[in-house]
C-alpha cells in the first residue's frame, strides 16, 4: 500500500516544519475564527473555483443570514441564489441547501462525523469531505485540491499529469500516509496555505519556503515544471442576441430552467444566434418561442463572458413589447423589484444599459 515516493523522504521532519511554520504564518480568515463544522463546510464550498480575497465578504455575509444548519435549511431557494450572486457555480449554493436539509432531516442538524455519511451528501466529494473532517473533527483525511497537488508535485518530484483522476487518489493515498495525526488540520491547512502564499503557480518564493530543505524540485531546481497537467480543450463559444425589452416603465425578465448552466438564475431573455440572424429573424424567433410579439431596436452593446468549458458573446438590443401573451417563465418587473432576483454576473453587467 505504500508510496514508493515516500520510502527515503523524512516525514516526520516535514510535518514538524509545515505545521509550525503554518501555526505561525497561518491569515486571520473568517472560517478560521472556531471549527463550527457548518461554517467549515460552507467556506470549503465556496472556496472551490473562488479565490480567499472574493469569498471573504460573501461568507461573512452568508454566515449573517444564514448563522446554522437549520436557518439555511429553512431558507428560501431565491434568497439563497441572491446571496450567492455574483459568486459564480451556482449549482453549489443549490447542492449545499439540498445537502443541509438532509442533515436536518436524518442527522438532528448535526454535520456527520462520519466519513461515509458525510460523503453521501450532495456536493461533498472527496476534497470537501477531508477538509471537513480534518479541520472541524481532527481526523486524519486527507484534503487533496490543484493547489495540495502542486504543492506535493514539487516536494516529492512527481511528474504525473494532476488533471488524470487517477493522479488524484494517488495524490489522496499519499497524503493519506503523510498526514499527521496529531494535528491533521493543521497538516492539511498548512499545504493549501504553503500553496497559496509560498508554493505558487509561477514564480513560487522557494528561498522563504519553511520545507524547502525537504523538497526535491527544489534540490534539482525544476519547481517552475511542475506540476504537470495536460492543456484543457478549447471552449465552446456561442453567441447570443439578449434583450433588454420593455413594456411600458417595466422591464421583461426570465427564469433559467431548473437544470443545467445557471439553474434557476433570471436573465433578460436570451436569443440563440445560430449564423447570420437579422432583427426580423430574432423577432420571429421570440415569437415562435413565447408567444410574444416584439420590436427589436437599436444595438446597446456587447459582453463577453468566459466560463470553464464555454464562451457567452452576448450582443444586448433594446426592444418593445408589441402584444404580450400570458406565458409564464416571462415576468415584468420594475427598477426596485428586479433587485429581489438573483442574476447571473454576465446580466448583471446589462443594467446599465436599461
Ligand atoms: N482553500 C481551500 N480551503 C481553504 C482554507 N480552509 N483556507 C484557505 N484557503 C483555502
Amino acid at each position: 500500500m505504500k508510496d514508493e515516493t515516500l520510502r527515503y523522504f523524512d516525514n516526520s521532519g516535514f510535518q514538524e516544519k509545515l505545521i509550525s511554520w503554518y501555526q505561525a504564518n497561518k491569515r486571520d480568515l473568517p472560517w478560521r475564527q472556531n471549527q463550527d463544522p457548518y461554517r467549515v463546510w460552507v467556506s470549503e464550498i465556496m472556496l472551490q473555483q473562488t479565490k480567499v480575497d472574493t469569498v471573504k465578504p460573501y461568507f461573512e455575509r452568508f454566515m449573517e443570514k444564514f448563522p446554522t444548519v437549520h436557518a439555511l435549511a429553512e431558507a428560501d431557494e431565491q434568497a439563497v441564489l441572491k446571496a450567492w450572486e455574483g459568486l459564480g457555480y451556482y449549482s453549489r449554493a443549490r447542492n449545499l441547501q439540498t445537502a443541509v436539509r438532509e442533515v436536518v432531516a436524518e442527522y438532528d442538524g448535526k454535520v456527520p462525523k462520519n466519513k461515509n455519511e458525510l460523503g453521501k451528501l450532495k456536493g461533498i466529494g472527496p476534497y470537501t469531505k477531508g477538509a471537513i473532517l480534518s479541520i472541524a473533527f481532527g481526523q486524519p483525511e486527507p484534503a487533496v485540491d490543484g493547489n495540495v497537488m502542486r504543492v506535493l508535485s514539487r516536494v516529492l518530484r512527481i511528474s504525473d499529469n494532476i488533471a488524470e483522476a487517477k493522479v488524484k487518489k494517488r495524490f489522496e493515498a499519499i497524503v493519506s500516509e503523510m498526514i499527521s495525526k496529531d494535528d491533521p488540520s493543521s497538516f492539511n491547512q498548512g499545504l493549501m496555505e504553503l500553496g497559496a502564499l509560498v508554493c505558487t503557480p509561477k514564480a513560487p518564493l522557494c528561498l522563504f519556503c519553511p520545507v524547502n530543505a525537504y523538497c526535491r524540485a527544489f534540490s534539482e531546481g525544476i519547481q517552475e515544471q511542475l506540476p504537470v497537467k495536460s492543456k484543457a480543450k478549447k471552449p465552446k463559444r456561442v453567441t447570443y442576441l439578449v434583450l433588454l425589452l420593455k413594456k411600458g416603465k417595466e422591464v421583461i425578465i426570465e427564469q433559467r430552467s431548473e437544470q443545467g448552466l445557471l439553474a434557476n438564475l433570471w436573465q433578460f431573455p436570451m436569443i440563440p444566434m445560430k449564423g447570420e440572424m437579422d432583427a426580423a429573424q430574432a423577432e420571429k424567433w421570440f415569437e415562435a418561442e413565447y408567444g410574444w410579439s416584439i420590436q427589436i431596436g437599436k444595438e446597446a452593446g456587447e459582453l463577453k463572458h468566459v466560463f470553464t468549458h464555454l464562451v457567452w458573446d452576448l450582443k444586448i438590443f433594446e426592444a418593445d413589447v408589441l402584444y404580450a401573451s400570458d406565458d409564464t417563465r416571462l415576468k415584468s418587473v420594475n427598477e426596485i423589484e428586479i433587485s429581489e432576483y438573483p442574476f447571473p454576473v454576465s446580466h448583471q453587467k446589462m443594467m446599465k444599459f436599461l
